[in-house]
């Protein structure tokens, strides 16, 4: 991967670098025109590979949400958990679970990232894998006893996501928890442009198919200006015996 400056916030408003953003917009845009609507992301990664400040959601650093919150809430997963990172770019949290002790399991629809992925984090053992959200045909016979989604759901359009929960709970395994981080919104905020901010509306058919929501963070980050998150825990319970 080629190296790339700090990102700005993947999902903030406001003025920086409307330039990148505005090229994952316009294959966004051909892509779903195109009837093939995730395909602008292996579009964008592979123009990156000439201009890394396209992908501008790639800090190359580990999710601070992420970070912040492992040491209390591994507590309650077993060593050497068994995780799952959805979309996971370029890696950085996958790699930083690895380091944690984690199994690591990260796909993303993107050739191109998986590759520049596995290439960062050379000697972790993850599993790095291509494959779909809405199809990720890497489910184990038990699930994961832990699945991290960041700001995927988040670049899919908005029409899109309810069809992307059902895959995305059935990864979780009988007593997994289900850990995602986004941006947040109300329904009466402007929805903006890619990457979406949630509903947290948008987020409840996940108790309907049979996760239980542990905590639901709503607050403000510290970055300047200050950006809206939804930071949502669920756990599956365990199958009865
Ligand atoms: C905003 S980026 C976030 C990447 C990473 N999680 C992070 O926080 O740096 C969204 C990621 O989701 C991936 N993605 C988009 N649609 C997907 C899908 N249907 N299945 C799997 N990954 C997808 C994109 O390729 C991209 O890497």
């Amino acid at each position: 991967m080629p190296e790339s400056p700090r990102r700005e916030d993947p999902t903030a408003g406001g003025a920086p670098a409307p330039d990148r953003r505005a090229r994952a917009r316009a294959l966004r845009e051909a892509a779903a025109a195109a009837g093939a609507p995730d395909r602008w992301c292996e579009d964008l990664y592979r123009e990156a590979a000439s201009e890394p400040e396209l992908i501008f959601w790639a800090d190359q650093v580990p999710n601070p949400n992420l970070t912040a919150r492992w040491e209390n809430w591994s507590r309650d997963l077993p060593p050497h958990v068994d995780v799952l990172v959805t979309g996971a770019g370029y890696g950085d949290d996958a790699g930083w679970l690895a380091d944690r002790g984690a199994r690591v399991t990260a796909f993303d629809v993107s050739p191109s990232a998986v590759a520049a992925a596995a290439e960062r984090f050379p000697d972790r053992s993850i599993r790095w894998l291509t494959g779909d959200l809405f199809a990720p045909g890497l489910r184990p016979t038990t699930g994961f006893q832990l699945v991290v989604e960041i700001y995927t759901i988040q670049v899919l359009h908005p029409d899109r996501r309810a069809a992307a929960l059902a895959p995305l709970a059935a990864l979780v395994a009988p007593g997994g928890e289900l850990w995602i981080i986004a941006r947040g919104r109300d329904e009466e905020d402007d929805p903006g442009e890619l990457p979406w901010p949630l509903l947290r509306a948008e987020l409840t058919p996940l108790t309907e198919l049979g996760l239980v929501e542990r905590s639901f963070e709503d607050y403000l980050d510290d970055e300047t200006p200050a950006l809206r998150r939804f930071v949502v825990r669920y756990r599956r319970p365990e199958a009865p015996t």
